[in-house]
């Protein structure tokens, strides 16, 4: 058996022993705590481990190594009209062709946008904002019907909101079960004749669940179908239902195809992927009709104005091209999802009164979301970070609030579980070690916490 002795000095409660009363020994032993202190604080800073892949991963080194020259030596603007922009404009087709290769779509179905935030206002408000007044012949009055999940990222269900607070749509915010599922027949029994988008997320960001997006997709093309039948009897257009998903957490673990899946519209962000912070991807079919929703320049097909984001657009490109190199993905994928598997059987062991939220056979590689009884999980992140380990509350843009997350309290959860509740996502650079520790941290911090509420009682 492999002994560490840092942990063995660790171990050893000196306070529990009686300490000598002679001035030698107490110099002595009052010198032994010290040192014994200062290791406990080496070891928290050098031992760090991030838990929290689901908020952004670092760039992947081959990423970087792409990305570097568009810094500094190929730093043309993408749309002048000499060299230096032809041979940055040459790179964004580039990886807009990695990109639409890898979700297999066309080139011009790929818009390349400041992240996933963008990529969704753009499609909500784009498609609503495309169908423009007058764009249902004989419907004088005609207020377009969204159908959403009310478990979305913020920035999707904030874009929804708006709309219906400006009087643009209504809306239906789906619950899903208390599994974390958005169910297809929730789905179908919500559309109505006036909906023209239905918005289901491939993977929740917080519970790590996974929607049956090709069933959802299936719904949608057969009330399409249903839809032309009926227009064509009366010799008019059809109201179309657009599918649009936001496959921001999925895209690393998951198979997505727009076209098996029926999806008209996706979003996702280059930072969740190993790829750099600001940049991110909507993909549109070609044909639909979308309005931009920021005023300036002719940039993306003139759906998106403002400079393009080259290291960003480089950068996305080839983290993408990354996750298609054969079995790579499965690979990790399996790795990922053993250690995160391993992780949980040991917390359970470990730490009473505790569970899982939302369904673990249908659920993200890298996911657990965690309700400890009793405890703030402000707090527990507090205790976890200064013992160096990384993870989060909510969403990483939710995670300075204090209130509730809306994710937990959509599947049922009561204020004080929703409250009580961490999310640990894991990354291609964990390790088994870094688990144990981590066990070992949420036990001592779970206790303490727990003592000091059964005080407060
Ligand atoms: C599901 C989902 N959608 C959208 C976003 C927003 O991405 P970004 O902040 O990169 O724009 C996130 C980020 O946490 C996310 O997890």
């Amino acid at each position: 058996m492999k002994i560490n002795l840092i942990d063995l000095i660790i171990l050893i409660d000196l306070k529990k022993h009686q300490i000598p009363r002679n001035k030698t020994w107490k110099l002595l032993f009052g010198i032994l705590f010290r040192i014994i202190r200062i290791i406990r604080l080496i070891r928290i800073i050098i031992m760090r481990v991030y838990l929290d892949y689901a908020a952004t991963t670092p760039v992947a080194s081959g990423v970087f190594e792409a990305m570097k020259p568009f810094f500094s030596d190929k730093f043309g603007n993408p749309m002048a009209l000499y060299g230096f922009g032809a041979e940055a404009r040459g790179e964004i087709e580039k990886a807009r062709a990695q990109i639409a290769d890898f979700f297999d779509v066309l080139h011009e179905e790929i818009i390349f946008t400041s992240g996933a935030t963008e990529s969704n206002n753009l499609a909500i408000k784009g498609i609503i904002k495309g169908m423009g007044p007058g764009s249902m012949p004989g419907m004088t009055s005609f207020i377009p019907h969204i159908v959403t999940t009310g478990y979305e990222h913020h920035c999707l269900l904030d874009s929804v909101k708006s709309l219906v607070k400006s009087g643009e749509v209504e809306a239906t915010f789906l619950k899903p079960n208390r599994e974390g599922i958005v169910e297809v027949e929730k789905v179908r029994e919500a559309i109505k004749p006036n909906t023209v988008l239905v918005s289901v997320m491939y993977v929740n960001n917080e519970i790590g669940t996974i929607n049956p997006l090709k069933e959802i997709g299936e719904t949608i093309k057969k009330e399409n179908l249903r839809r032309k039948e009926k227009a064509g009897v009366a010799k008019k257009e059809p109201l179309p239902i657009y599918f649009h998903s936001d496959i921001t957490q999925g895209v690393n673990y998951l198979p997505f195809s727009a076209k098996e899946f029926n999806v008209d519209l996706f979003s996702l962000s280059g930072h969740k992927i190993y790829g750099p912070k600001g940049v991110g991807v909507l993909g549109v079919k070609k044909g639909i009709k979308i309005k931009k929703i920021q005023d300036g320049g002719e940039q993306e097909f003139n759906l998106r104005a403002g400079t393009h984001n080259v290291t960003g657009i480089v950068g996305l490109g080839t983290a993408i091209a990354q996750l298609k190199v054969p079995s790579k993905k499965s690979k990790v994928t399996e790795k990922v999802r053993d250690l995160r598997d391993y992780f949980w059987r040991k917390l359970q062991e470990e730490v009473k009164n505790i569970s899982l939220n939302g369904s673990f056979e249908k659920r993200v590689a890298n996911n657990l979301n965690v309700s400890f009884k009793g405890v703030e999980g402000e707090s527990l992140l507090m205790l976890l970070d200064m013992a160096g380990i990384a993870c989060s509350t909510g969403s990483a843009c939710g995670s300075a609030s204090l209130e509730p997350s809306h994710v937990l309290l959509a599947i049922g959860l009561k204020h004080p579980d929703a409250h009580g509740s961490l999310r640990f996502s894991l990354g291609e650079g964990n390790t088994k070690k870094e688990i144990d520790y981590t066990v070992a941290e949420i036990k001592k911090a779970v206790e303490k916490l727990r003592k000091i509420a059964g005080k407060q009682d």
